[in-house]
């Protein structure tokens, strides 16, 4: 029976599994209709955007493996791994490594970002969407023309130029998505190093929400 299986324990539950492969999915299908095929663009941000706050919430009232309290750690842990991972030698932890904890900030802080400066620009671009008469062309005046992206209010066409705001919002929007990008990059990278150096399949961890359990003293 169970002596010749490796002894396993729930670490991940449904919500943050489920919610991780929606994210990806979402993620890459808003990734791919931002350019031209706006009605999926928008619903699969969304998605992305009700991901992040019910992960953030979950964050505070999770379970013990969900709390941010349970893997935040300072950049001396972090790096402290980081160094271990280099060198094989890493310490097992039951939920995130401390630099994957790191990488999971990063990960949801820059996709706050992406999702609302998407859904700023959705209302001030079309008046429409959950910010629609909260965020208008006045809000990021002030600070739009701080970074030199005047208002330019002549008829092109019958079509009005883009404004000051609009401009910032589509560029804060890009340039988070390719930061967001590059985040993926590195957890993927971190996630094949970790698997490796504690010779555990992390990835099919994150679909049946359990991991191998190990020597108490490394527990986290
Ligand atoms: C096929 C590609 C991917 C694989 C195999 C993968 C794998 C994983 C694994 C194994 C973990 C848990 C890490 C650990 O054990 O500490 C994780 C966590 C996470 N991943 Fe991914 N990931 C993928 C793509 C993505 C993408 C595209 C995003 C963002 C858009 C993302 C965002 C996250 C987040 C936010 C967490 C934290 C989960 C939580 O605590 O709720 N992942 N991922
Ligand atoms: C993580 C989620 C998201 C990703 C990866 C993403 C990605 C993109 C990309 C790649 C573009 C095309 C940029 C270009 O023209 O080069 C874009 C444009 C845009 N996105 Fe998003 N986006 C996300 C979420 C959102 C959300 C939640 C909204 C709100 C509805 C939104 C609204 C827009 C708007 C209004 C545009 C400009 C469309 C246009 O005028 O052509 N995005 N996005």
């Amino acid at each position: 029976m169970s002596q010749f299986k490796t002894p396993s324990q729930p670490v991940w539950d449904p919500l943050i599994r489920i919610g991780h492969w929606t994210l990806v999915i979402a993620f890459f299908t808003a990734y791919l209709s931002g350019d031209d095929l706006f009605n999926i663009h928008k619903w699969a941000g969304y998605v992305v955007a009700a991901y992040v706050l019910i992960r953030i919430v979950w964050g505070l009232v999770g379970p013990k493996h969900a709390r941010f309290s349970n893997f935040v750690r300072g950049p001396g842990a972090v790096f402290g791994y980081l160094r271990a991972l280099m060198t094989g030698k890493v310490k097992d932890y039951t939920g995130h490594n401390p630099a994957g904890g790191a990488m999971v900030v990063a990960l949801l802080f820059s996709l706050l970002i992406t999702t609302s400066s998407g859904l700023a620009l959705y209302a001030v671009e079309d008046n429409a969407g959950p910010l629609a008469g909260i965020v208008t062309e006045q809000t990021f005046a002030p600070l739009a023309s701080a970074f030199g992206e005047e208002e330019e209010e002549e008829e092109h066409g019958g079509r009005k130029e883009e404004s000051g705001s609009e401009d910032l919002l589509e560029d804060v929007h890009k340039a988070f998505v390719y930061i967001t990008l590059a985040l993926i990059g590195l957890h993927l990278a971190g996630v094949v190093a970790s698997s490796l150096a504690h010779k555990e399949n992390l990835a099919r961890a994150m679909v049946t929400g359990r991991k191998r359990v190990h020597d108490p003293d490394g527990d986290a």
